[in-house]
């Protein structure tokens, strides 16, 4: 595993986690096997959130995470946008702890909701942060103004990531969020690596030759040239070992400049994937 350290906090993350979404349909038994495999491979970043399933992807997040060594493990979860009220934010987030069974290391905020005060929101996240609930105060889906402005409110800590759409058909991030990022050492934290499955059963023909060029998958391919930039974490969901087995074999190699130039021209493909 590669691992990146998690804004200026000193705590080591893999640069390849695991999602979570929609594991609560998927068989339980399956989900399980599959983060815990994920977890024996050093995808030790596990991202969830309150949504899915309403609280069930949590408990399944819990259960998978017993057996091992909970230090070793960084769990992110997320308040749903409902939630933002300074009282309600507080009672996610120890909802969200009773159900994982610990605490939470990274704390979301999972979309921006203007009909709540941002300042109400993060004084409640960071009263969380000094009750022990949640160590780390993080942002999804936020614009770099909406990044800049909550770092701009918190009194005693740091935004330390910035989860978002990222991927080889999704560049949008590159435009001004991924160089603030980089400059300000926050984490980017890309969801939907994979572009929901379609790079890795439907990758667009120049993925597929690159990856046959470096034997490689293209879901392999797809996750290595997102994490081999500075600051960016991955959180690919396999609801399957050996999906899992796959993306686990993401890192610990590099994409030679010539491929990687081709690889960014994808961009140029976009306007054939329909965003789903
Ligand atoms: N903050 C937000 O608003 C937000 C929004 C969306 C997602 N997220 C987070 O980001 C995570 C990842 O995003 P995502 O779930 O949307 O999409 P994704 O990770 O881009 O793609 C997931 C899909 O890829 C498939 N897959 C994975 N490995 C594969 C392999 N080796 N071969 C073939 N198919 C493979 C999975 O199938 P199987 O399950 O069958 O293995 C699943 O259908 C989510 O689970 C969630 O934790 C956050």
């Amino acid at each position: 595993m590669e691992y990146e350290e998690l804004n200026r906090t000193g705590v080591r993350i893999p640069k390849l986690g695991l999602g979570t979404y929609g594991m609560d349909s998927a068989r339980r038994e399956e989900a399980l096997a599959a983060l815990r495999r994920g977890i024996e491979l050093g995808m030790t970043l596990i991202d969830t959130a309150e949504m899915y399933g309403w609280g069930r992807v949590e408990e399944i997040v819990g259960e998978a995470i017993r057996p091992f060594d909970r230090e070793e493990l960084t769990i992110v979860t997320k308040v749903w946008g409902t939630n933002l009220g300074y009282e309600s934010v507080k009672r996610a987030a120890r909802a969200s702890a009773a159900r994982l069974g610990t605490y939470i290391d990274v704390y979301l905020i999972h979309w921006p909701n203007p009909s709540f005060p941002l300042e109400e929101t993060l004084r409640a996240m960071e009263e969380l942060v000094s009750e022990g609930t949640i160590r780390y105060v993080g942002v999804s889906n936020f614009t770099l103004d909406q990044l800049k402005r909550a770092r701009e409110i918190m009194r005693h800590n740091d935004v330390v990531t910035d989860q978002v759409e990222y991927s080889l058909v999704v560049r949008e991030p590159e435009e001004d969020l991924l160089p603030y990022c980089q400059r300000e050492r926050i984490t980017l934290m890309a969801y939907s690596p994979l572009a929901k499955g379609k790079l890795a059963k439907r990758p667009p023909m120049k993925l597929k030759l690159v990856a046959a060029r470096l034997g490689k998958t293209p879901a392999q391919v797809a996750l290595n040239w997102l994490v081999s930039k500075p600051m960016v974490v991955a959180i690919p969901k396999a609801s399957k070992v050996d999906h899992v087995e796959e993306l686990a074999g993401s890192v610990g190699w590099r994409i030679p400049d010539d491929l990687m130039r081709e690889l960014d021209d994808i961009r140029g493909e976009r306007a054939r994937w329909p965003r789903t």
